[in-house]
């Protein structure tokens, strides 16, 4: 079976690019605009996580994630009966744009070049109760425009769940983490899964992909990974006084355990900073958890993301 490494971009249709740009650059991330299109990266060596074009109806166009190689995206476009290209953004490398059962393009991306990487927030020890790490020393944090590392997952909302999961399963290897379940009527209903990339006994992110089984195909958020605790908290703060609409946290979630803080952009698009997730390897298996647990926190607020 085919595998994919992670989840690399995701791209945009935007009722005003130079407004976006400004929200993103707030929001943590380094951005340009080449040639129309709206092009962000994090500060680990992808050339881009965020990609968007202006328009006049706003729209989630699509989710780019990276092969393993390009035998692998050969034969995840082999199965579609899709062609490989000619990547044309920097990087370059080769692309496949295959279409998912509910209609969404999902890009897969391999070979493209590494950019060099950015310098990355930082802070010094933290002093937990019984774990002092900062000993003789004021607490000094290293500032940066770019405090976003990493693209770390995706959310859907899906129509033909049990389709939508398999589909995705046999192109990118995907591991389901926890699949949410409650009894109905005395049968089992999936509400959802989180998957996982198979890196083997690598770790890798509780999810990569979320697909919720909503009845409807949305999407619901992207989750951009940040460097520390204080930069989430810090950015909280910044974005909630430049007047930017808050969507849910800060908090953190059961499943998964990140450190959540969600926004919505100028069109209405959530997007999340996360920090502190949990790392599974192969090895983890695959979990049956409740609504419940979907819901809960470990602390922060009742609720969920979007409402
Ligand atoms: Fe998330």
């Amino acid at each position: 079976m085919p595998n994919i490494k992670d989840v690399r971009y995701v791209k945009f249709r935007v009722s005003d690019l130079r407004k976006q740009q400004q929200f993103l650059h707030d929001f943590g991330l380094h951005t340009n605009i080449d040639n129309g299109v709206l092009v962000a990266r994090g500060t680990d060596t992808s050339p881009y996580i965020y990609l968007a074009e202006e328009g006049p109806t706003p729209a989630f166009v699509s989710v780019g994630f990276l092969a393993d190689s390009e035998a692998q995206l050969r034969e995840i476009a082999a199965m579609d009966g899709v062609a490989v290209t000619e990547n044309p953004l920097e990087g370059g490398g080769l692309i496949a744009q295959l279409t998912d059962p509910n209609g969404f393009t999902v890009d897969v991306v391999a070979n493209i070049a590494a950019a060099a990487p950015l310098a990355v927030a930082d802070r010094s020890g933290f002093n937990q109760g019984d774990a002092k790490q900062r000993l003789g020393e004021r607490v000094a944090f290293s500032q940066t425009d770019c405090f976003i590392k990493r693209l770390g997952h995706v959310v859907l909302m899906v129509n033909n769940f049990a389709t939508t999961l398999e589909w995705y399963q046999r192109r990118f290897g995907l591991l389901v983490s926890d699949e949410i379940v409650m009894q109905q009527d005395g049968q089992e209903q999936t509400l959802g899964a989180f998957t996982r990339c198979n890196r083997g006994a690598d770790y890798v992110d509780h999810h990569t992909l979320f697909l919720i089984n909503g009845g409807q195909a949305e999407f619901n958020h992207a989750a951009f990974e940040v460097a520390n605790w204080d930069v989430l908290m810090q950015s909280h703060y910044q974005l909630k006084k430049a007047g930017y609409t808050h969507s849910f946290g800060v908090g953190k979630h059961i499943l998964g355990s990140q450190t959540f803080d969600y926004w919505k952009d100028p069109d209405n698009f959530m997007l999340e900073h996360f920090t502190d997730g949990d790392l599974f390897n192969e090895s983890f298996g695959s979990h049956k958890r409740s609504p419940a647990d979907l819901l809960g926190t470990h602390w922060g607020p009742d609720g969920i993301p979007g409402q």
